[in-house]
């Protein structure tokens, strides 16, 4: 049976860009849709921009700009890193959109009618100077525990203890520096209490995991108390109807956002309102959250939806923390790691492999180790899946480019084929880590398979050929199942192993047959090694400033990162016609990687007139790359354009970015710049010798 399934990620704030922590939320919940889109369910995915809320209003303001062109910038930004991500969202909206307003005022009516919102006047801490209700984290002073100073106004960073700002000692404003004033103003509240019943029932009837269970339970322990939804003009949000003055508190707005952002789709698509968002049983609601934010989505939005006559979710799928190097991520410690800068120097899908192989249903932290990703790309990634199609395919090709009738070990084939079920189950409950684990066990066998039969010892023999291709079929099909089981995970990958297999590997159930007696397209590398220093560089600390006090040892990977200027010429480049540099042999050569890459992207780079930034596709990946061609080429005319690359360059650190690669381009003492060309029909990856 088709089934209908809505999922979502939890909403970007728009006041940050998005980091490692945010990539692998988007990455479980992307793995999670494409699996079941493969397994051929109907699975939409939206998202939104989350934009309302005081920080947002005050940070505008601080630059000079209207909450609304940060909130596009910041979109912009944040979609450009999810597509980078191959995240495949269907709708990414955003929640100061005309359907969120229109919603918000619908439930938020629906509601009060049922009678679930009360008002009652709260004594809040108030600026005089800016003339704002303060929220707590805007309030700082002592800690009334502790007596340390320089506290939030909600909690102590020294003692852990939580309490009010109004019980802060000698509390100011952040905001103008002034102490505040405490001021009275009626609120509403939502009667979250009213629910408990229900949530009992809808938590007893669920999929929530163990962990979560266990968490609502305390939380009913400890008494639902009202929740307040609204906050005091000036608030860059949506002004509660009837309630002049009054906004909705973002956290009210944002899941809200989550509907906003189906009925934008639901326009383009024709989709159906109601069976989405009235039935519990036609359809099914997945959110996928960071366990920060459970209170929200297993409390107050169920109960939101509940008492607004909308559906409830269907599970709540919690994950853990990102840890970087066994650290928390901090910026004093350099382990914050945006996803933009791991992009600009890193191709996805290694990282969403990594993820994946460690990621379980559970709530447990998850650490990414550096080391260990590098060790888990080269060993599993290269040294065992894309290995076996790289193994195979030479015999292929050269035995006429089609793959045998029959295959040699069919009860092999059976055994990966009947695999199939018990690896969908790990995907459909999260299990991913141990779903990797099945597929690269497999992925042994495979290896091993070929060990055994040694084609490369057969092929010697001209009258072996027939035999050579039927291992090499073999080997091909086994890495093709493989391949289905890792597409949800590996997109582009899969993609690229549909065209080299001559058809895509878009249905789970394509792993039950195998390929016989078809063509190949010729072997392109499905994915490299990654280059430890640009891995480590992640988290190296900028080289720019001289430190001031002795560097402790731990902080030695940063070492000569790209202190030499970025901007030295080449020690090689000769003028037309002037005598050629010393010879130099093949291998000399052939430590060059040449690669053909389109041009994905291509800008100016403020405060640079003579570079500009690339995105290049190198077949299995992207690379950011510097290039000092904008003397003599618009960024709009490099769009889509083949160009050769030196792709295992060292990468550079620049003070706009690291630049990883190097386009090739000729250029003489009559100036001018000229990018090598590339033939129609060359594709990105392929090596140039
Ligand atoms: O925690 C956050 O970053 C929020 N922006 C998540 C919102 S999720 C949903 F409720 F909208
Ligand atoms: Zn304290």
């Amino acid at each position: 049976m088709t089934r209908q399934i809505l999922v979502t990620h939890a909403l970007p704030y728009a006041n940050g860009p998005l980091h490692l922590g945010h990539a692998l939320e988007a990455v479980q919940t992307d793995i999670w849709v494409r699996f079941q889109r493969l397994r051929g369910h109907d699975c939409l995915f939206v998202c939104a921009e989350d934009t309302h809320g005081t920080p947002i209003m005050i940070r505008a303001q601080q630059q000079g700009q209207t909450p609304e062109e940060l909130i596009a910038a910041s979109a912009a930004e944040h979609l450009r890193d999810y597509q980078q991500l191959l995240i495949g969202h269907d709708q990414f909206h955003s929640t100061h959109s005309e359907e969120n307003r229109k919603l918000c005022a619908e439930l938020y009516e629906r509601l009060q009618a049922g009678g679930y919102i009360a008002r009652r006047s709260v004594r809040q801490a108030y600026d005089e100077q800016a003339q704002m209700f303060l929220p707590d984290r805007y309030v700082r002073g002592t800690c009334p525990r502790c007596k340390s100073v320089d506290q939030y106004g909600d909690s102590c960073e020294v003692c852990g203890s939580t309490y009010s700002p109004a019980e802060l000692i000698d509390p100011v404003s952040t905001l103008s520096n002034t102490p505040p004033v405490w001021r009275e103003s009626e609120h509403l509240f939502f009667r979250l209490g009213a629910f408990e019943t229900m949530l009992r029932e809808w938590l007893a009837s669920g999929s929530l995991s163990g962990a979560v269970r266990a968490k609502l339970d305390e939380w009913f322990a400890a008494g639902l108390q009202d929740w307040d939804i609204s906050r005091d003009q000036p608030y860059f949000g949506f002004e509660i109807p009837g309630s002049p003055g009054k906004f909705f508190y973002v956290w009210f707005d944002a899941p809200i956002g989550y509907i906003a952002s189906f009925v934008a789709l639901a326009a383009r698509r024709g989709l159906d309102f109601d069976r989405y968002w009235k039935s519990e049983t036609a359809t099914e609601l997945h959110h996928f959250i960071g366990k920060d934010i459970s209170y929200f989505h297993t409390l107050f939005w169920p109960a939101v939806l509940h008492g607004a006559g909308l559906r409830r979710p269907t599970n709540v799928c919690v994950h853990g923390f990102l840890t970087i190097n066994g650290q928390k991520m901090s910026k004093t410690r350099g382990t914050f790691i945006t996803a933009r800068s791991y992009l600009d120097s890193l191709p996805p899908e290694p990282l969403r492999y990594y993820f994946a192989a460690k990621l379980s249903g559970g709530i447990e932290d998850i650490d990414l180790s550096l080391e260990d990703f590098i060790a888990r790309t080269d060993s599993d990634l290269v040294g065992k899946l894309v290995n076996i199609a790289s193994r195979c395919a030479g015999f292929i090709e050269r035995g006429g480019g089609r793959l045998a009738t029959a295959l040699p070990d069919a009860e092999l084939y059976a055994q990966f084929a009947a695999a199939s079920e018990e690896i969908a189950a790990l995907y459909e409950q999260r299990e991913y880590g141990s779903a990797m684990r099945q597929i690269m066990n497999l992925a042994d066998r495979a290896n091993k398979y070929i060990d055994q039969h040694k084609p490369w010892a057969m092929a010697k023999d001209p009258a072996r050929s027939e035999e050579v291709r039927a291992i090499a079929t073999q080997g091909i099909n086994l890495f093709r199942v493989l391949m289905v089981y890792l597409a949800p995970v590996l997109p582009k990958i899969a993609e690229a192993a549909g065209r080299f297999l001559g058809g895509p590997l878009d249905a789970w159930q394509a792993a039950a047959t195998p390929l016989l007696g078809s063509a190949l397209a010729p072997y392109q590398p499905l994915a490299q090694r990654l280059d430890p220093a640009v891995v480590f560089r992640l988290v190296a600390s900028e080289p720019a400033a001289a430190p001031t006090k002795a560097t402790p040892a731990k902080s030695a990977p940063a070492k000569t990162v790209a202190t030499k200027p970025a901007t030295a010429a080449p020690a090689a480049t000769a003028a037309p016609g002037a005598d050629a540099a010393a010879t130099i042999g093949i291998a000399d050569f052939a430590r060059v990687d040449l690669r053909v890459a389109r041009v994905l992207a291509a800008s100016h780079v403020e405060g640079s007139d003579k570079l500009l930034q690339l995105t290049l596709d190198l077949g299995a990946g992207q690379r950011n790359v510097f290039s000092g061609i904008r003397a003599s080429y618009a960024p709009e005319k490099l769009l889509n354009r083949l160009v050769i690359v030196v792709a295992n360059l060292e990468p550079r650190k620049m003070r706009f970015g690291v630049s990883a690669g190097m386009v090739l381009c000729a250029s003489g003492s009559e100036g001018g710049i000229f990018l090598l060309d590339v033939d129609s029909g060359a594709q990105p990856g392929m090596k140039v010798s």
